[in-house]
């Protein structure tokens, strides 16, 4: 039986240590122009020393106009390179490996901070959002895959497509909205279109050694199930990937439209062709990560665990027993735990019943 502590080979890019990845957590800690700030080094390299065989950034915005919070992480730009170099090369000194997760906020950006309309795959004025020109769309392509160069020359492993959540990615994928005629919307071909391209875009632009992973929704914002599992389907089989992360919010959920068995199930069953499946959503203990691995899935991405314990994956790897603290926790609890002060806020704000 797959352990949690077993390392992880990939078709691309080196082994991680173990099976737990820290999942991206938007953190609102960069500087104003997405530069990184010491608070954010801080935080992620914490947690590479506290044992996850994978540090994934937050989301990070490929271009200007896809940044969607304030504080956050920009990899849009050269000029943002001597801070992603140092917290990639602070990263490997750890021993983990380092991934950017690379995002575009599409519909869901903010024009309050990037001074331009939002982009999206359709009009929708009431989000200040413009559909794209065919002409922007293979721009958005073209960004994405710059990032990801970028995030190479840095030095990271490897970088994480954001298409998950209903953001620019995940927009095109959705059947409710997308009816595009120009070959990026309408049917499922045409809307899976975007993400293969992307795909096959930083593959050819990146090493050999360089890892590659997607992140989707299984279903919603759009996507029924089964196209949320065609869509794993083919990226899986499209020998670009080398990791899928299916973010289920909660890996112990019943499909919402019905389906039988359990969610995680929908996507364990299928083909891998040597890429890997990841799987996100209250993981909480060493044993609810066990439980993921008994599932089928070769990847535990934890989010809150690893915002209460830097060194979640440290005791989960140690202690088959480790149950993460009881919550609400205190403000101190968490500084201790190289959570800053701004990232404390935005889950004081947004996220029930973390802090006191
Ligand atoms: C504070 C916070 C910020 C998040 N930011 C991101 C993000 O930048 N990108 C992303 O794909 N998911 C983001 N998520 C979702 C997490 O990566 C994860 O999938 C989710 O929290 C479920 O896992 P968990 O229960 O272990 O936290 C965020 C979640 C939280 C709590």
């Amino acid at each position: 039986m797959t352990s949690i502590a077993d390392p992880l080979s990939f078709p691309h890019g080196p082994d991680w240590a173990n099976r737990l990845a820290l999942a991206p957590l938007t953190n609102t800690q960069s500087h104003i122009d997405g530069t990184l700030s010491d608070d954010e080094r801080a935080w992620l390299v914490a947690r590479g020393r506290g044992g996850f065989g994978l540090v994934m950034t937050c989301a990070a915005y490929v271009a200007p106009a896809g940044q969607a919070w304030p504080g956050q992480l920009g990899i849009a730009s050269d000029d943002q390179l001597p801070g992603l170099t140092r917290l990639a090369s602070e990263l490997a000194a750890t021993g983990t490996r380092s991934a950017v997760q690379l995002h575009h906020g599409g519909r869901r950006a903010a024009p309050a901070l990037s001074g331009r309309a939002n982009q999206c795959p359709w009009d929708e004025p009431s989000k200040d959002a413009v559909a794209m020109s065919t002409g922007e769309v293979e721009e958005m392509i073209a960004d994405f895959v710059a990032a990801a160069v970028r995030a190479e020359r840095a030095g990271f492993h490897g970088v994480q497509l954001h298409g998950a959540h209903g953001y620019l990615l995940g927009q095109f994928l959705d059947g409710r909205h997308n009816h595009r005629t120009d070959g990026y919307g309408g049917s499922f071909d045409h809307r899976i279109r975007v993400v293969l391209e992307v795909l096959e875009g930083v593959r050819e632009a990146t090493g050999p050694d360089f890892q590659l992973g997607l992140r989707l929704t299984p279903e919603g914002s759009g996507i029924t199930l089964d196209e949320g599992r065609e869509t794993a389907r083919q990226v899986l089989a499209s020998g670009t990937l080398d990791y899928l992360d299916m973010s289920l919010w909660d890996v112990f959920m019943k499909p919402r439209g019905g389906a039988d068995g359990l969610l995680i199930e929908h996507f364990t069953d299928l083909p891998r062709h040597g890429a890997r499946l990841g799987v996100a959503g209250k993981v909480l203990s060493a044993a609810d990560a066990a439980w993921c691995l008994e599932q089928g899935a070769d990847i535990v991405s934890v989010g809150v665990a690893a915002i209460l314990h830097h060194d979640f994956a440290a005791r989960a790897v140690a202690d088959p027993g480790f149950v993460v603290r009881e919550r609400p926790v205190s403000r101190d609890d968490l500084h201790a735990e190289h959570v800053g002060p701004a990232f404390v806020d935005y889950l004081a704000a947004g996220w029930d019943d973390l802090v006191v």
